[in-house]
């Protein structure tokens, strides 16, 4: 028996039934197929899981055999698991992986071994984009900015930016997105209630380029059910991450997400009424509604931009960063010596030993402890640099002058 869990969200058992597979009758059943409430063997399982995804990437001519597919990945189990399947279902086809690195301290790297090693082993050749080194700023450094509670949004933006100019430069005729059944329903309820109609609409499963500068976008796991991919990881053995971003914040999705589980305990078939409904009904409804988006292009950086923008939000924020003059939020020892030379106000160095656990306290417990220092420059070090590193990180959130010190 195999016992797996992956963050919060889900727990899966792997363990021999006493009983053969549902589908095969020939082996033991190993695992149940969560959307059909049947318990199978690995083969069968592995199948049912892989012709779905076939049949949608046909239904929606996602792929065709002279594109070139790019697929991002995060280190996630969504985006790894469908370059898994894509190399399964067609050896042939030209796939390109590609990881960014957002420089985002402690995270990045981690996630960057872990994806080399997972495309070495599928022999699939992977680009990496170094942010830092390539333009010169990381993701980390909109903790100075007002982005700094909603450092994730600043990134979406970056991120496609990214997704958009990788694609030209390495020539890329489609990118295969990791968006899968619940992202989809999720985003288009939350959608919904925001009212934002056209966003929805543009939630299909293949979106074609607005302008020559662009990509076609594919999901290819449109109609596959989160959990579902989480037990493909786990019974095929795809090394998924269990390092979270330390930006990562519970969006509004992930309630939604909550309750249409909760929903699908009583009617299993929830999910896919609701993408039917959105899909079939909502969307050419919409559609027939509204006029075609129109859109500029960025004077800055060429990238298309909502109508009536003449710079696009991803440079918005680059120049938001280039008006913060003083990005330092680690220091070695060396580095914070000096620093406190030229420091003309207070400042505490704060050793953690022993007091780890700030990092996982509330809010206020965090204040509480740090309010005594609210005026002054702090600096903390830990044995396990990341530890103060990710600290001060939060700190910087709730407006404290934080640092973290390597190497004392
Ligand atoms: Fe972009 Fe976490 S990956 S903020
Ligand atoms: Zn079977």
């Amino acid at each position: 028996m195999m016992y797996h869990r992956y963050k919060e969200d889900f727990k899966l058992e792997i363990k021999e039934y006493p009983f053969l597979c549902k589908l095969c009758k020939k082996e033991k059943a190993l695992i149940e197929i969560p959307s059909q409430k049947i318990k199978v063997c690995k083969n069968c399982y592995n199948n049912f899981f892989e012709n779905r995804i076939k049949k949608t990437i046909e239904k929606y001519k996602m792929i065709l055999p002279q594109d070139r597919i790019g697929i991002f990945l995060s280190g996630g189990k969504d985006s790894s698991t469908l370059l898994f399947v894509l190399k399964k279902l067609y050896p042939d086809i030209n796939l390109q992986a590609i990881f960014l690195n957002l420089g985002i301290k402690y995270y990045s790297e981690k996630v960057e071994i872990l994806v080399k090693t997972f495309c070495e082993n599928l022999k699939v050749p992977l680009f990496i984009y170094n942010l830092p080194e390539r333009e010169g700023y990381r993701i980390d450094d909109f903790i100075f900015t007002y982005f700094k509670n909603k450092v994730c949004s600043a990134c979406g933006a970056i991120k496609r930016y990214l997704f958009s100019k990788i694609a030209k430069e390495l020539g890329l005729t489609v990118i295969a997105t990791g968006h899968h059944l619940d992202d989809i329903v999720s985003t288009m309820l939350s959608l919904f209630f925001q009212g934002d109609f056209l966003g929805i609409a543009k939630l299909k499963p293949v979106l074609l380029p607005l302008s020559p500068n662009q990509v076609k976008k594919s999901k290819p796991l449109y109609t596959t059910p989160e959990k579902e991919i989480f037990y493909y990881a786990v019974l095929n053995e795809i090394p998924i991450e269990n390092f979270i971003c330390p930006h990562a914040d519970k969006s509004p999705p992930k309630t939604i997400k909550k309750f249409l589980t909760e929903l699908e305990e009583k009617n299993r078939q929830i999910k896919y009424q609701l993408l039917s409904v959105f899909t079939k009904k909502l969307i050419p409804l919409i559609k027939s509604n509204y006029k075609e988006e129109t859109f500029n292009l960025c004077i800055k950086c060429g990238e298309i931009t909502t109508a009536g923008d003449k710079i696009c939000s991803r440079c918005k924020r680059i120049e938001l960063l280039k008006k913060v003059d003083n990005k330092i939020l680690e220091l070695t020892k060396e580095e914070f010596e000096n620093y406190i030379q030229n420091l003309n106000s207070d400042w505490v160095l704060i050793d953690l030993k022993g007091k780890e656990n700030l990092l996982n306290e509330s809010t206020k417990k965090l204040k509480k402890f740090f309010n005594p220092y609210k005026t002054r420059h702090i600096f903390l070090t830990s044995s396990q640099p990341e530890i103060g590193y990710l600290l001060a990180l939060k700190l910087r959130k709730k407006g404290f002058k934080a640092y973290n010190v390597k190497e004392i």
